[in-house]
């Protein structure tokens, strides 16, 4: 395959946080990639600002250390990697005081892109946006980066939302899910609206249901104290699974372009139906084998936060009215497995007789591993015995069909960077879209609160609790299987 990258335009970088966990495993490697594949520009620089006392020199040691521990197979690239720390600076900064900042203001360059990346807790995003400004750090054409968790609920995302906009327009805001910058997931796209093969099948005429999985192996380990007071609900579905079930219940943007899809996404969220109680099942792994139970995970003996959601949503409109949404999502599940799987409808007279006529077609897009898409046809089983019909998968793993260059897909964080400092916001969250995500999500997590509800314990390595089965086996249908 020939490499297509597009250098972006000269940029300064200042990454709040620029010492912390999400910069070393993922930014700055991300970036050091971008370096290699010549997107990143020499004149590019970034800048890490973080509390703690360090020089230049300091930070570019701990960014050598951070790509030589998470970078991949370029981590031997010993002269770029020279190359690419030389381009890096360091503000040790107070983001709620004064110091720090006129030293960054200086360093800034005027004639280039300017981003700031908030990789810290979002109670400093208040304080942080206002000193940009009050420093006249950030112009008008600067870009600010927020991280999930945008707020635990509508209020707080609203205030958050508040405080970014007394200081930055929407155009000027980028809120990262880092589930639109993966590679498959920028994919749901292009299989839908590129081919003409899917879409007039794409509708409740002849879609039975839709199924889609985010399966984890990893437990809550090491940050049990943040995941202990967000639960699945809030770190995983109010987010990364809602924009899968937006991507693929959209209608059609007439562009690609950010704000006609994200006009199409926010009108499937306002679109979701409350979701009745008895529609969801709530989980919590518990001790298998040796390993750790949640509650020992996140340190809380009485804890009754959820690890595991299962639930059956409905869209209402003309396109899906009928058409069940069973989504879920795990941790210490049996195998990492996240795929969408489109079910459709049986045949409506068959031809064939008996169990001849039972067989459906079911398209499935494995966003990890295994990245693929997979298409699920009846034939007839080869040779002698009459016409019996067996069903088969039409196969394409990107690996094996797009060679080796399909294995070196970007990573979802530097992916979303460099669509950053290129200005273009389609793959980033509106600040709308978040909240009718959260207006959707509250009343659901609220009810759990009133009622004390205790999540229903599951083994680690299985695949989530029992009632997570018969959500689907009361309609006469079933999941399909985790496998990694
Ligand atoms: C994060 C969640 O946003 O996404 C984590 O906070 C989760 O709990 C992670 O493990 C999953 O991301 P990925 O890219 O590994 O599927």
């Amino acid at each position: 395959m020939v490499s297509r990258v597009i250098p972006v335009d000269n940029f300064d970088l200042v990454i709040f946080g620029g010492t912390g966990d999400l910069a070393r495993r993922k930014i700055l490697p991300g970036l050091f990639r971008r370096f290699l594949s010549g997107q990143m520009t020499e004149g590019s620089r970034i800048i890490g600002a973080a509390r703690g006392e360090m020089d230049d020199e300091g930070f570019r040691t701990l960014v050598r250390e951070a790509i030589a521990e998470f970078g991949g197979r370029e981590k031997n690239e010993t002269d770029c990697i020279e190359r690419f720390v030389e381009r890096l600076h360091y503000v040790p900064i107070d983001a709620m005081g004064e110091g720090g900042w006129t030293q960054l203001r200086d360093l800034m360059r005027l004639d280039v892109v300017r981003a700031f990346y908030f990789s810290v807790a979002p109670s400093l995003f208040g304080a942080i946006a206002e000193r940009l400004h009050k420093y006249e750090i950030a112009n008008a054409d600067s870009r600010i980066v927020v991280e999930k968790p945008f707020g635990r609920d509508l209020a707080t995302a609203r205030a958050l939302n508040a405080t970014l906009a007394e200081h930055f327009n929407e155009t000027q805001i980028y809120r990262i899910d880092h589930y639109l910058g993966k590679e498959t997931v920028q994919n749901l796209m292009a299989v839908r609206f590129g081919n003409v093969l899917f879409e007039p099948l794409w509708n409740n005429h002849y879609v039975d249901h839709i199924q889609i999985t985010v399966a984890e192996t990893v437990g809550v380990g090491g940050r049990g104290s943040y995941y202990d007071k967000s639960g699945a609900m809030r770190d995983m579905v109010q987010n990364h699974l809602m924009q899968l079930l937006c991507l693929i219940a959209m209608e059609p943007p007439s562009k690609f372009e950010a704000d006609e899809v994200r006009n199409e996404k926010l009108k499937v969220i306002r679109a979701l139906q409350p979701v009745e109680n008895h529609h969801i099942v709530r989980g919590q792994y518990d001790a298998h084998e040796g390993g750790q139970s949640y509650r020992q995970d996140a340190e809380n003996p009485r804890s009754f936060t959820e690890s595991f959601i299962a639930m059956k949503c409905h869209i209402n409109n003309w396109r899906w009215a009928g058409v069940p949404f069973y989504i879920r999502t795990g941790k210490k599940m049996k195998a990492r497995s996240s795929e969408i799987a489109v079910v459709f409808k049986d045949l409506g007279h068959s031809i064939f007789e008996g169990d001849e006529a039972r067989h459906r077609n079911i398209l499935a897009i494995r966003l990890q591993p295994n990245e693929g898409i997979d298409l699920q046809v009846t034939i007839k089983e080869p040779g002698p015995g009459g016409m019996r019909l067996i069903d088969v998968p039409l196969d394409m793993t990107f690996s094996e069909a797009l060679g080796p260059d399909a294995e070196d897909v970007t990573d979802a964080y530097e992916r979303l960077i460099m669509d950053v400092i290129r200005g273009n916001q389609t793959l980033f969250m509106r600040g709308d879209e978040v909240e009718a995500a959260w207006a959707w999500t509250d009343p659901i997590i609220q009810g759990w609160e009133k009622r004390n509800d205790v999540p229903k314990l599951y083994d680690a390595g299985s695949a989530g609790p029992d009632d997570a089965l018969m959500l689907m086996h009361r309609d006469g249908r079933r999941w399909r299987d985790i496998k990694g």
